[in-house]
C-alpha cells in the first residue's frame, strides 16, 4: 500500500481511517513542504487540478478559493462561502506531481487553494495536532482507491432507498402523508419513501410521535408500507429540555449530555427551544442516545434522516443577552449607520458561533476536551450512533440513515444528503459538480434537495433537476415551507407528464444504478467520476461526468437551454433519452460537439465497448421485475459486463457474487455472445441492442 503517515503534536483519534500505518519521519515528507509545523505548503503548476474537499460550494477543480473544514450550519450555498456542513478533508493533486493527501484532524482546517497566491497550495491547521497521509498511486483512480481502503468501506443503502422520494418541511399530519402518497397514486407516478420532518414530533422532541396528528402510528407506517411507501422520520441532535420527557431525564440523570465550564449541561436553543446536546464523543452517551431509535424501528420505521449535528445554535441564553441588550440600548435612539448595523448584527451573528463551541465539552475516554477541538467528530458520531444500534437491533438488515454534518469516517455509517441548497440553476450545476468529489470522499449514497430547498422553484427547474437527479442513489426532492409546492403533481399538466416520465426512468435505470454503486462500495470505486479519471491526459471538463463504469452524463442546467456543447474524450454513443422505452442513437465522435437537449431529453452517453443495462419500472423498488432485462452495447471490439443485484435488504452481499457476466465480442459481421450466470440467476432473459462505431444496430435474445 503505498500510503505514507506523519504525525503532528498529541493526535485525537478520530477513528476515520481503518489501516494501521507506521509513522514515517517529518522529514521526509514527500511534496509538501512544512511550516511552522501547522502548515503544509505546495507550489501548484498552471495546469495543475486539484480534486476532493467533497461537499463545499464551486467546481470539481477546487483551485482558486479558500475553503475552511469546520461543520456549519450554512443555508447561504452561495459561490463566496468557505465551509457547508461537512468537513471533508481529502484532496488529490494532479499534475506535475499526482498524489492524495488527507489530513486527519477532528478541529478546523484550512485549505487555501491558490487564494492568497494564485499559484501556492497552503493547509494550516490552527489546532496542530493532526496527522497527514500522503498516498500515492499509478494513476487518479488507485490513489482514489488507496485512500478509500485507508479509511474503510462506505456505507451500504438498502435497494429500496434507490426509489424516488418525496420530502416536504410543511407536512403536518397524517392526511398530509396521505395527500402526498395520493398525489402520487392517482398520476401514476413511482414513489419508495416520504420524508416526515420535525413537525411528526411532539413540540420538536426526538423519539416522540405527535398523537394528535399521526394517531395509530405503528398502524400508518404499516399501511404505507403494503403500498410500497416507507415513512423516513427526522431526528435532530437537540433534546427538548422539559420536566418528564424521558430522554432529557435520563441524559441528566446519567451525565450524557455535554456540559459547559462549571460541568453542567450546556445549553442551546434549537427547534424546540432549549434543548441539551447529547455528547456523541463519551462512548456511552452515544450507545445510549442510538438504542431510542428502537421507539421508531419497533413501529416499522426502516430509516431516518439526522439533522442539525453540526451542532447548529439558533442561539444562547448569552447571545441572546447580548442582542437583546443592544436593542434596549437603541430604544428610542436615533441610529446612524453604523450603529444601525450593530445593532442588526446582533441578531444576524445570534448562532452558530465560534464563542459558544467554546463553551461546552465532551466527555472522551475521561477526559474532558472543549467542543470546539473535535467539532467535526460531532455528527459523524450522531450517525455512528443510530448505525451502531441498527446493528444491534438487526444486524443482518440494511436501515437507511443519512446525514447532514458528515467528515470522513461517518462514509462507513451512513449516507449524507448537501443541506439547504436553494431553487437555483446555479445550485444544480453545484450539485453536478460537488457528486464526484463527495464520491472521492467517501460518500457514495448521497444526493442533493432536487430542484431545491429554499425558493420558489420554476417548471423547467424542477424538470432538469429531476433528469439529473435520476443518477444520484439519493434521490430526494426536499422543500421547506412557504416555498412553491413542489411535488411532481402540483405542477402543469405537461410537465407532470414529463415528470412521470423521468422517474420512470430512473426506476428502469436502477439494475445499472444499482449494480454500479454497489461493485463502486464493494471494491472502493467512485461510482460518479470526473471524465479525467478514466481518460486521465484529457482535459477536465466541469459540467460531464462519468456515472460508473458504463455511462457519461452531460446534464442541462442552464435556464431556456435547448442543447449544450458536449466533450467527448473518445468515440460514444449518444442516447438522447426521452422515455427509456423509445431507443434511439448516434454515434458521435471523439472531439467537441453541440447537441439539442429539449426540455423533457436526458441525454445519456455509453462508452465505447460498453454496456448499459436496463429494466423496467414500476411503482416502487420492491415491485420491480428484473427477470428480463435490456442490455444496451456500444461495441467496437469487444464489449463486457458484470451485472451484481442482491435482495436489497440483507448484509449478504459481502459474499455475494455477480449475477452473470457477459461478453460480447466482435466477430466479422457478427457477434458472440458469452454468458457466465449464477446458477439460479433470477435474470431469465437478456434482449441484446449492439451498436457498432457505424451506427449498424443488431438485436439478439439471450435466454440464461
Ligand atoms: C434543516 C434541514 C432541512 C429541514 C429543516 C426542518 O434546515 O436542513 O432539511 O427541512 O431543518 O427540519
Amino acid at each position: 500500500m503505498r500510503i505514507k503517515k506523519f504525525c503532528f503534536g498529541t493526535v485525537i483519534n478520530t477513528e476515520a481511517v481503518v489501516l494501521n500505518i507506521e509513522k514515517s519521519n517529518k522529514g521526509e515528507m514527500p511534496y509538501l513542504q512544512i511550516r511552522d509545523e501547522n502548515e503544509l505548503t505546495y507550489e501548484l503548476e498552471k495546469s495543475d487540478i486539484i480534486y476532493g474537499l467533497g461537499e463545499n460550494v464551486r467546481g470539481i477543480n477546487k483551485r482558486g478559493w479558500i475553503y475552511e473544514s469546520f461543520c456549519s450550519d450554512e443555508f447561504d450555498h452561495s459561490e463566496d462561502r468557505k465551509s457547508l456542513y461537512a468537513a471533508h478533508n481529502f484532496l488529490i493533486i494532479q499534475g506535475r506531481e499526482t498524489f492524495g493527501v488527507f489530513i486527519d484532524c477532528p478541529g478546523k482546517v484550512i485549505f487555501d487553494l491558490g487564494y492568497t497566491k494564485k499559484d501556492s497550495m497552503s493547509i494550516t491547521i490552527p489546532e496542530n495536532d493532526f496527522n497527514v497521509y500522503i498516498i500515492d498511486g499509478n494513476s487518479l483512480k488507485e490513489i482514489a482507491k488507496n485512500f478509500r481502503k485507508l479509511i474503510g468501506k462506505s456505507y451500504i443503502a438498502p435497494k429500496w432507498a434507490f426509489g424516488y422520494q418525496q420530502s416536504r418541511w410543511g407536512y403536518k399530519s397524517k392526511e398530509d402523508i396521505l395527500n402526498v402518497v395520493k398525489g402520487f397514486k392517482d398520476n401514476d407516478i413511482p414513489i419508495d419513501w416520504v420524508c416526515l420532518d420535525i413537525d411528526y414530533m411532539e413540540r420538536f422532541k426526538d423519539f416522540t410521535i405527535n398523537k394528535e396528528t399521526y394517531d395509530d402510528f405503528e398502524n400508518f407506517v404499516k399501511d404505507l408500507k403494503s403500498q410500497g411507501v416507507r415513512l423516513i422520520p427526522i431526528i435532530d441532535a437537540g433534546v427538548k429540555i422539559e420536566k418528564g420527557y424521558e430522554v432529557y431525564e435520563e441524559g441528566v440523570e446519567k451525565g450524557y449530555f455535554c456540559v459547559n465550564e462549571n460541568n453542567e449541561p450546556f445549553i442551546a436553543a434549537v427547534w424546540p427551544g432549549k434543548v441539551h446536546f447529547p455528547d456523541f464523543l463519551n462512548k456511552e452517551a452515544r450507545v445510549w442516545f442510538g438504542r431510542k431509535y428502537k421507539y421508531l424501528t419497533d413501529k416499522g420505521i426502516e430509516g431516518f434522516w439526522n439533522d442539525m449535528n453540526e451542532p447548529a445554535i439558533f442561539y444562547t441564553e448569552k447571545s441572546l443577552k447580548k442582542a437583546l441588550d443592544k436593542a434596549y440600548e437603541s430604544k428610542d435612539k436615533n441610529l446612524d449607520v453604523y450603529s444601525f448595523f450593530d445593532l442588526k448584527d446582533s441578531f444576524l451573528e445570534i448562532g452558530n458561533r465560534l464563542e459558544d463551541y467554546e463553551s461546552f465539552y465532551h466527555k472522551m475516554d475521561g477526559k474532558l476536551i472543549r467542543h470546539d477541538k473535535v467539532h467535526n467528530l460531532y455528527g459523524y458520531n450522531m450517525t455512528k450512533s443510530a448505525a451502531e444500534a441498527f446493528e444491534e437491533i438487526d444486524s443482518n438488515k440494511r436501515f437507511l440513515i443519512f446525514s447532514r454534518a458528515s467528515t470522513i469516517g461517518a462514509h462507513r455509517y451512513g449516507g449524507i444528503w448537501t443541506g439547504d441548497n436553494k431553487s437555483w440553476w446555479s445550485h444544480l450545476e453545484m450539485n453536478i459538480k460537488m457528486m464526484p468529489n463527495l464520491n472521492l470522499c467517501g460518500f457514495l449514497y448521497s444526493g442533493a434537495d432536487t430542484v431545491g430547498f429554499g425558493c420558489d422553484c420554476t417548471e423547467d427547474l424542477a424538470i432538469r433537476w429531476n433528469e439529473f437527479s435520476i443518477f444520484t442513489p439519493l434521490y430526494r426532492n426536499h422543500s421547506t415551507k412557504g416555498t412553491r409546492n413542489q411535488e411532481p403533481y402540483n405542477f402543469s399538466q405537461n410537465t407532470i407528464d414529463i415528470l412521470r416520465i423521468i422517474i420512470e426512468n430512473r426506476y428502469a435505470f436502477i439494475p445499472y444504478i444499482y449494480s454500479e454503486y454497489m461493485k463502486a462500495c464493494k471494491n472502493d470505486e467512485c461510482y460518479f467520476k470526473p471524465i479525467t479519471f478514466e481518460y486521465e491526459d484529457e482535459t477536465l471538463v466541469e459540467d460531464q461526468l462519468l456515472v460508473g463504469d458504463s455511462l457519461m452524463i452531460a446534464p442541462v442546467y442552464k435556464q431556456n437551454a435547448s442543447g449544450r456543447y458536449v466533450y467527448l474524450p473518445e468515440e460514444m454513443l449518444l442516447w438522447n433519452m426521452v422515455s427509456y422505452k423509445d431507443r434511439s442513437f448516434k454515434v458521435l465522435s471523439k472531439g467537441h460537439h453541440y447537441i439539442d437537449v429539449e426540455l423533457e431529453a436526458t441525454p445519456i452517453f455509453i462508452r465505447k465497448n460498453k454496456i448499459l443495462v436496463l429494466g423496467k419500472h414500476s411503482n416502487c423498488v420492491d415491485n420491480l421485475n428484473n427477470e428480463e432485462l435490456d442490455l444496451i452495447a456500444f461495441v467496437d471490439n469487444k464489449a463486457c459486463y458484470n451485472y451484481y443485484d442482491d435482495d436489497g435488504i440483507t448484509k449478504k452481499y459481502d459474499n455475494q457474487d455477480f449475477q452473470f457476466k457477459i461478453s460480447i465480442q466482435k466477430k466479422d459481421n457478427n457477434y458472440e455472445i458469452g454468458v457466465d450466470a449464477l446458477e439460479n440467476c433470477p435474470v431469465k432473459k437478456l434482449n441484446l441492442t449492439i451498436i457498432d462505431s457505424q451506427g449498424n444496430e443488431v438485436k439478439k435474445k439471450y435466454n440464461i
